[in-house]
């Protein structure tokens, strides 16, 4: 879900898209194309790789001359990053030209439909399903594009944002909007069509930003008319002046994309279980697991790779398949498990969580566990990454591009998908009831609004920070779920503000961090009242008796941790298993603001990268 850029009007197409695309670099990107039309002939080229490699692929292969032209960095979700999945996609006439950014759910259907009806399809794209289909509806009800597009969007289900021009309309692109952004910039008698505003903010700052199920047909030395896509009625399109300089429109007009990030996550979140929860039919659907799901139940225990929050999320993970499907779960460290030589056999199933798909630890330790047999399943954000390819099967994160270095939405919906899969397991196991399951599946559903409402408690996250920013030493606690997100709280602290901070389950403390407490030590605690919250409230008895500084997440209406704590941070009511979700929220911003009021780079951290392909 990466990026498009789009140009009709009097100059040059081609040195606006290629500096478009650039611009838009930073969202991640596995391929780039290019289609200019000169009114004539449609020139395209397209590679694998980065904006530079098309550039070089548009030297050998194309004349870059026409004043109409549409470009695409591709972020793969149906097949992998290669040339020919690569956009702009041309319909089977050769007539249409397609960029999508998004996701095609019910491709399959109308492909076979399609197929049927004769067409053929050369690469592995939802997108070359649209296209065709336009085409199709364009022929079969001899109708002009425009409308052509509006009938095949409403056959559609998914997300997109679309640019699609046609040959004998050498003045005209269309495009639409459903989920995936698309602004229209608009100069004098010249159009920009791209995701955020970043490509055109030299030459306009007139933009009109699409709404949900609308599209536009944009001709040369016309107005520009919007149309909804459901019911044809024309909207007044509001144009915006645009106020942000280029910096900050990049992070969609956040300081730092770590806090766009954080921001992200109720949308990440549904993203991850869209298409796999269906809580009016009661089912969780993941074909990776369906097709896998003897390997599954047979497994005499699950072993979970990963490295930094992965491994996090993975320990997380092993409270709720234990808990909700009881299979024995060990969670390594990648780096460990790899040169342990460790006792694995073929019935196991190992689970390799990693967002880049890229680190290398990881990645040496799946081909360890596959080397002795056993059955991997990888959960990936990156798609096409090394890991997703060289695991058995796995679960795509859907979080979107993570630019941030320190890991805040890949976290989240990590452990999105691995309740996914702890409850369609649980439930094909008969561990859990049919009730309990309907009120996991319901209680998910619900988590989006209530990180939003978690979101919220920026104000007094901020006031904390500012208080407690020039500790040198924090202690993070937590209990049974939440023990991984007091680890994960800490590992945020230390990455962006290099302040000294450690995780630790509540109970441990008395075995020894307890004597680093007195005034000077801001502890975090997590203590909703799920699980043991009583017994939170006596760890946080003993940090006071000792002048402890507390900071505590509490859940809403919480009264008895107030009484005790320095602050405390509410965050919503959800079952138990589902609290890390909400609880690591004021953790995330906690470091953030910390860190920005050190004035450290947020971003990248210094020492670090955002993947670790070496050892
Ligand atoms: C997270 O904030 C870190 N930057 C780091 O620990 C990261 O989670 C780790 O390197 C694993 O990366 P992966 O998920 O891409 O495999
Ligand atoms: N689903 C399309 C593909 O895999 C578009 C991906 C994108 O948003 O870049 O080609």
């Amino acid at each position: 879900m990466c990026g498009i850029v789009g140009y009709l009007g009097h100059r040059e197409a081609y040195p606006i898209l290629i500096k478009g695309l650039q611009r838009l670099e930073y969202r991640g990107y596995d391929s780039a194309g290019i289609a200019i039309y000169d009114g004539e002939t449609i020139k395209m080229s397209k590679t694998k790789g980065k904006v530079s490699d098309l550039i070089d692929c548009v030297k050998e292969e194309i004349d870059t001359k026409g004043t109409l032209g549409i470009g695409h960095t591709r972020w793969a979700t149906h097949g992998v990053p290669n040339k020919v999945n690569s956009h702009p996609h041309y319909s089977n006439s050769g007539n249409l030209v397609i960029i999508h950014n998004g996701i095609i759910e019910n491709y399959e259907t109308l492909k076979k439909e399609l197929t049927k009806r004769g067409y053929a399809f050369h690469s592995d794209t939802d997108t070359e399903v649209l296209v065709n289909l336009i085409e199709d509806i364009q022929i079969k009800e001899k109708i002009k594009l425009g409308k052509a597009v509006q009938v095949a969007l409403n056959q559609v289900v998914g997300a997109y944002a679309i640019a699609v021009f046609d040959k004998n309309k050498p003045n005209e692109i269309v495009v639409a909007k459903l989920g995936s952004p698309l602004a229209i910039g608009i100069g004098d008698d010249e159009f920009f069509i791209a995701s955020d505003a970043s490509p055109f903010i030299e030459y306009t700052k007139n933009a009109i930003y699409l709404e949900d199920e609308e599209m536009a047909i944009i001709r040369r030395g016309k107005k520009i008319r919007v149309r909804k896509i459901s019911d044809d009625s024309l909207i007044d399109p509001y144009v915006q002046e645009l106020q942000l300089n280029l910096e900050q429109i990049e992070k969609g007009g956040y300081e730092h994309f770590m806090l766009k990030e954080i921001y992200e996550q109720p949308s990440a979140i549904l993203d991850t279980f869209r298409g796999r929860l269906l809580s009016d039919q009661a089912i969780i659907k993941m074909s990776g697991i369906e097709d896998n799901m003897k390997r599954f139940l047979n497994a005499p225990r699950i072993i979970v790779v990963a490295c930094g929050t992965s491994w996090h999320a993975g320990l997380v993970s092993e409270y709720i398949f234990e808990d909700l499907a009881r299979i024995p779960v060990e969670v390594e460290y990648a780096s460990e498990f790899r040169y342990r030589n460790p006792v694995i056999n073929e019935n196991d199933v190992v689970i390799a969580i990693s967002q880049s798909g890229e680190t290398a630890d990881t990645l040496a330790a799946i081909k360890l566990a596959k080397s002795k047999g056993a059955f991997v399943f990888g959960v990936c954000n990156v798609v096409g990454s090394s890991i997703a390819r060289e695991a058995d099967a796995g679960a795509y994160t859907h979080a979107g591009p993570e630019i941030g270095v320190a890991s805040t939405k890949a976290f989240t919906t990590q452990i999105t998908v691995l309740t996914l899969i702890a409850l369609r397991l649980a439930r094909a196991k008969g561990t859990i009831s049919s009730s309990d399951f309907r009120r996991h599946l319901l209680e998910l559903e619900l988590i989006p609004e209530k990180v939003k409402t978690a979101l919220t408690t920026d104000d007094i996250v901020k006031t904390i920070a500012n208080v407690y920013k020039n500790s040198r030493n924090f202690l993070y606690l937590g209990r049974g779920y939440n023990f991984p997100v007091a680890l994960e709280g800490a590992l945020k602290l230390k990455e962006i503000s290099y302040i000294h901070a450690e995780g630790y389950p509540a109970a441990e403390m008395k075995h020894g961090p307890i004597a680093l407490i007195d005034e000077h030590m801001p502890v975090v605690v997590i203590a909703t009242n799920k699980g043991h919250y009583d017994k939170v409230v006596s760890n946080i008895q003993e940090i006071k008796s000792r002048e402890g500084k507390i900071i505590a997440v509490v859940t809403k209406g919480d009264t008895a941790v107030k009484e005790l704590a320095d602050y405390v941070i509410e965050v919503p009511e959800t079952i138990e298993s589902l609290t890390p979700l909400l609880t690591t929220i004021p953790l995330q911003l906690l470091s953030y603001h910390i860190a920005v009021m050190l004035n450290k780079n947020v971003d990248q951290p210094r020492n670090l990268a955002k993947a670790v392909t070496v050892e």
